[in-house]
């Protein structure tokens, strides 16, 4: 069922554990998302960014695929517009009937990030929907973002932040960043921060930039409080090698196999996902019936 995402992190919030939020932008990765959480008797959130919705995921196709797909199964599926900064844009998906929006105004000075942020959650609350700000900023990978402290999130303006936005969840920025990290580079979290925002907000945290994080880091950072996890760069390295692999194996295969073979090896990796954050076996309403690929 499609549902709510503040309803997904309260949960989650309340008993520690981490829920898989994956970039899709077609029917391979929405449907290897939401089938591997079926299978695992867990939430999953499934999200698209503005560039992502331009150039290929486009809302009008990705809602109805979205939607269809989460009525099939018997687990919470959420539908988020990932990092959205335009109001127009931001105003469509809520009508669409995205269950969460995202306001990314995390390179604005912060009293402008607040005030947008509130207006968002005005306009997205009488909706029904939800909404997730982000405070500091998680930049990029490849710019060594991750070890800017200067972007890192102050508690205090954090609580300061929450108390008069309304937001439902927090995107922090604690030692990631987005995209592929320098080769050999794991990054370094702050784990004392990240433990004194949760005790400061008491709240669902959000985690941009999961990938090429490390297993270790990932599961301190959901046992110290935080809920959502955003993965987009390295479920698109297993796609793309298992694609590859296809090709390598026999270099006559036809499209639709190697989008089959895709799927297939994203669906694994967002079961190992879940497991290793903790979000299987929440849903154990009995299974439901799907006719996709194994
Ligand atoms: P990665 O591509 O680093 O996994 O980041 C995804 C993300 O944070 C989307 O908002």
């Amino acid at each position: 069922m499609l549902t709510s995402m503040k309803n997904i992190l309260e949960d989650s919030h309340k008993h520690y554990y981490g829920v898989m939020a994956m970039n899709c932008v077609n029917i391979e990765m929405a449907r290897a998302a939401i089938m591997a959480a079926s299978e695992e008797n867990s939430p999953i959130i499934i999200q698209i960014g503005p560039k992502q919705m331009k150039l290929h995921g486009h809302k009008e196709e990705m809602y109805p695929l979205v939607k269809d797909l989460a009525e099939r199964v018997h687990v919470p599926v959420a539908l988020n517009l990932d990092h959205g900064t335009d109001y127009d844009v931001i105003a469509d998906c809520i009508n669409t009937g995205f269950t969460n929006v995202m306001f990314d105004g995390s390179s604005l000075p912060f009293e402008e990030n607040l005030q947008k942020t509130e207006i968002i959650c005005q306009l997205a609350h009488m909706a029904g929907c939800s909404v997730e700000a982000e405070l500091g900023h998680v930049g990029m990978a490849v710019d060594d973002d991750d070890e800017n402290f200067d972007l890192f999130t102050n508690p205090e303006q954090a609580k300061d932040f929450v108390e008069r936005t309304g937001v439902d969840c927090l995107a922090v920025a604690i030692g990631t960043a987005h995209g592929d990290y320098p080769k050999g580079r794991v990054p370094k979290l702050d784990f004392e921060r990240l433990a004194l925002l949760k005790k400061t907000l008491d709240m669902p945290l959000v985690l941009h930039g999961g990938s090429g994080t490390g297993e270790e880091n990932i599961k301190k950072a959901v046992s110290l409080g935080i809920n959502k996890i955003n993965v987009a760069t390295d479920v698109c390295t297993v796609a793309k090698k298992a694609m590859l692999d296809e090709v390598e194996k026999n270099p006559k295969i036809d499209y639709v196999s190697m989008c089959i073979a895709a799927e297939k090896s994203m669906k694994e990796y967002v079961k190992y996902y879940i497991n290793l954050i903790g979000s299987n076996n929440r849903f154990n309403f009995g299974d439901v019936e799907y006719h996709g690929h194994e």
